[in-house]
């Protein structure tokens, strides 16, 4: 263990000096964390006056926002949770929890998934950073919402009440983000049922969502009688068939994090086996930048996700110290190599430009036409997770 941690530093030492003329990785971050607080702070101000609205996205000039029903409500929050972890700047603690508080009515949500990604990325980061205990509360009950939706007759948590018509019990790949929520809420009540049912829910994705070659599927469904899968869709993706990127990020980070809060060695090995998939595919772009779906006809005419990956950077910097050495290099290798495109001028905006994004050129949902080639509050979430992470990993 103690010969691996120096391995892993003198690897991590050597990847932060100038490589073949590069800027060397800590410059790098410290550089695009620093225009991350600049450009949140922008963001901040600009929303403090607009009562419980949330930055969303934006398009042809104009700021999209939601309020906190819509699934990506709690980004903007942990965005400025990240900011506040690496600069302390009072203000934006300020901001964090101000926006953090117009996240707290989700707590009752019951009628979709989205509780974890609302919730933990707001109120969890904060707890974490501040200890409030107000915000345990918020999460506790965010946890007991969440748990409606699962049916141990399926033992998967439900993730969308539409199209009744054609999905009986949908559950996608996204869901495995809501888990660690409800592992913090076993942890924290003591209420084991919690944690079996993130297990639970691991364990049949990991039986039903994935294909032979580890990609995934984005939407599976579920005979609610038998609870064995009936259908398997995409609805974000190119085909029922293809791999849709943020889906495999998803499912890349979900499995880091339940091995890191379960210790399960299933959870790591499928977390590596869905890495392998995605850094040896051979539509993923030399800079580490996937386009929107692996499988898309239109390669290399077709929009890149940055979303995709920055949550695939952030899982890997995470994924890389639980594996051997040489495998961790090759895991930080990839997530530097990505989280360097996106700190370049082509993926990083220009102070005050992008609507106040950090990250361009994301990618919601291309079938229906929407945020296509735009800024996406998590891509600015989970670059700013990386950057937070490989920051901490060079200092240990
Ligand atoms: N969870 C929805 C999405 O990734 O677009």
């Amino acid at each position: 263990m103690k010969i691996r941690s120096i391995y892993m530093a003198l690897a991590l030492l050597l990847a932060s000096c100038a490589r073949d003329g590069q800027k060397p990785l800590e410059a790098v971050v410290n550089e695009a964390l620093a225009r991350a607080e600049q450009q949140t702070l922008l963001m901040a101000e600009k929303y403090a006056g607009r009562e419980g609205r949330l930055p969303r996205t934006w398009e042809n000039g104009e700021d999209v926002s939601s309020d906190s029903r819509w699934w990506c409500s709690g980004f903007f929050p942990g965005t400025l949770w990240y900011v506040y972890e690496n600069t302390r700047n009072p203000k934006v603690l300020e901001y964090a929890r101000m926006y953090t508080s117009r996240v707290e009515r989700e707590k009752y949500t019951t009628d979709n998934h989205d509780v974890g990604f609302m919730l933990y990325c707001s109120f969890g980061n904060g707890l974490r950073l501040t200890g409030d205990k107000a915000y345990e509360e918020v999460l506790l009950t965010g946890a007991r919402s969440l748990a409606t939706r699962f049916k141990p007759q399926v033992g998967l948590i439900r993730s969308w009440d539409h199209n009744r018509d054609k999905w009986q019990y949908p559950v996608i790949i996204d869901n495995m983000m809501n888990l660690e929520l409800l592992m913090w809420a076993a942890e924290r009540s003591g209420d084991k049922s919690f944690r079996e049912m993130a297990v639970s829910h691991a364990d049949k994705t990991l039986e039903h969502h994935f294909r032979p070659d580890f990609s995934s599927w984005h939407v599976v469904s579920y005979d609610t009688v038998s609870g064995q899968p009936h259908l398997k869709q995409t609805h974000q993706g190119f085909s029922d068939d293809s791999a849709w990127s943020r889906g495999q990020a998803w499912g890349l980070y979900g499995y880091t994090c339940m091995y890191r809060l379960t210790g399960d060695a299933r959870y790591l090995q499928h977390a590596r086996n869905i890495a392998g998939f995605l850094i040896g595919h051979k539509n993923m772009p030399a800079d580490g930048i996937p386009y929107w779906d692996f499988d898309s006809p239109d390669i290399p005419s077709t929009p890149r996700d940055a979303s995709a990956a920055a949550i695939m950077a952030s899982a890997l910097v995470e994924l890389s110290g639980f594996v051997e050495p040489a495998e961790g290099e090759k895991y930080m290798a990839f997530a530097e190599k990505q989280v360097r495109t996106l700190a370049s001028p082509e993926y990083t905006a220009q102070p005050g430009e992008n609507g106040d994004f950090i990250l361009l050129h994301s990618t919601g949902a291309y079938p229906f036409s929407s945020e296509v080639d735009a800024p996406l509050t998590y891509a600015d979430y989970y670059y700013l997770e990386a950057l937070t992470r490989i920051k901490q990993k060079l200092q240990s």
